[in-house]
């Protein structure tokens, strides 16, 4: 456990130990914030964050840290990038779902999982199934691309195909799994696969201690949910940078409505993040306290970060880690003097996307 941690959770007890009633009283008395309280939540999440490292951690690769000082505005800005893409699936959605797989009872892994995913998660669950033998069967919507189909496939899972929006698939996984009595791996709304993706941020803080900033893409909002509720924990000072296409901004009005909505979205080259959110998804709540500054950019400043990527180091990264580094670039001269990571989500693209770039 870290300091810091160490300490709110000594706290976090001591109050634990008041009634209710008195606990604003004395916390103040005890110079103590009553926020700690209210947050307990949080510090479980954190807290389990913490654990998922402990079980995940051979299992997954360590991600390196790049330099990007060619992408930073001026030389007071540390640029870095923390590269998911080198992850064995191509993304850091083999982090959550092997968290859920070690989570599992003998039982629960001997009937199998079941995953709903246009892509990323269902590779991770394939390849998290595949290593420990257990059988996944993975449903994805008709915008799955042809590659990422096939790799799924070749990971031994069982494709199924249904509806035209991810959430169709989810929504029949779902049933899918409540008949057979098989456990479902969603891809954010669950607290172990949250967890999981939050274990990047225990990376991150032992890479580089010091983190001022740090840009995420969000869809479901697991991989910020997570990361964010380790960091808000073990290093409050660092910003949550939550970045979005405008194409495709669901948990952002979400968080800014205060309850899930499924609002229209346009296509966006940012295939991973786009999908609407289950009505009692777990990320709402975590994503509304972690999330420090929300950032939105539009397609062509999407591509426009993914090409430079490319002609600086002829690296091939997804739409949605183009969305964390292109909402770095739009405020890069709000960072001046600062350390910032962008989290590089993925690499997997497909030749639809491949084609525009
Ligand atoms: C490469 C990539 N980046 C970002 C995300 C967004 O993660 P989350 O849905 O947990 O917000 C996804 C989700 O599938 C993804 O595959």
């Amino acid at each position: 456990m870290q300091p810091r941690a160490a300490a709110l959770h000594k706290d976090f007890l001591l109050i634990c130990c008041i009634p209710p009633c008195l606990r604003v009283s004395v916390s103040l008395c005890l110079g103590v914030e009553f926020s700690l309280c209210k947050n307990k939540s949080m510090q479980q999440a954190g807290q389990r964050v913490v654990d998922a490292h402990t079980r995940i951690r051979s299992s997954v690769l360590q991600t390196p840290i790049e330099e990007m000082p060619e992408l930073a505005p001026d030389k007071s800005v540390r640029l870095l990038f923390k590269m998911e893409n080198l992850q064995e699936t191509g993304s850091f959605k083999l982090r959550g779902a092997t968290n859920k797989i070690l989570s599992l009872t003998p039982q629960q892994a001997a009937d199998g999982v079941i995953a709903a995913s246009n892509g990323n998660h269902g590779l991770g669950v394939a390849a998290a199934a595949r290593r420990t033998g257990i059988r996944a069967e993975v449903y994805v919507s008709s915008h799955v691309s042809s590659s990422k189909a096939k790799r799924i496939e070749e990971r031994g899972a069982t494709l199924r195909q249904v509806g035209s929006n991810p959430l169709d698939a989810e929504l029949a996984a779902r049933a899918a799994a409540q008949q057979s009595g098989k456990v479902f791996i969603s891809p954010y709304n669950d607290i172990d696969v949250m967890a999981g993706q939050g274990t990047i941020a225990v990376e991150l803080l032992q890479q580089i201690p010091h983190l001022d900033s740090v840009f995420v893409a969000v869809g479901g909002g697991g991989l910020i949910g997570g990361m964010g509720a380790y960091l808000k924990w073990a290093s409050p000072q660092t910003e949550v940078v939550g970045c979005w296409p405008e194409n495709s901004p669901v948990l952002y009005e979400s968080i800014r409505a205060g309850r899930i909505l499924n609002v229209p979205e346009q296509p966006t080259i940012s295939e991973s993040t786009a999908g609407w959110l289950e009505q009692d998804s777990v990320t709402l709540e975590v994503c509304t306290k972690v999330i420090d500054r929300s950032v939105l950019v539009s397609e062509e400043e999407i591509l426009a970060a993914m090409r430079r990527v490319r002609d600086l180091r002829g690296w091939m990264i997804e739409g949605a880690a183009g969305v964390a580094l292109a909402a770095f670039l739009k405020y890069a001269s709000d960072y001046s003097g600062k350390t910032v990571a962008v989290i590089i989500c993925g690499g997997n693209v497909s030749k639809e996307v491949l084609s525009r770039l």
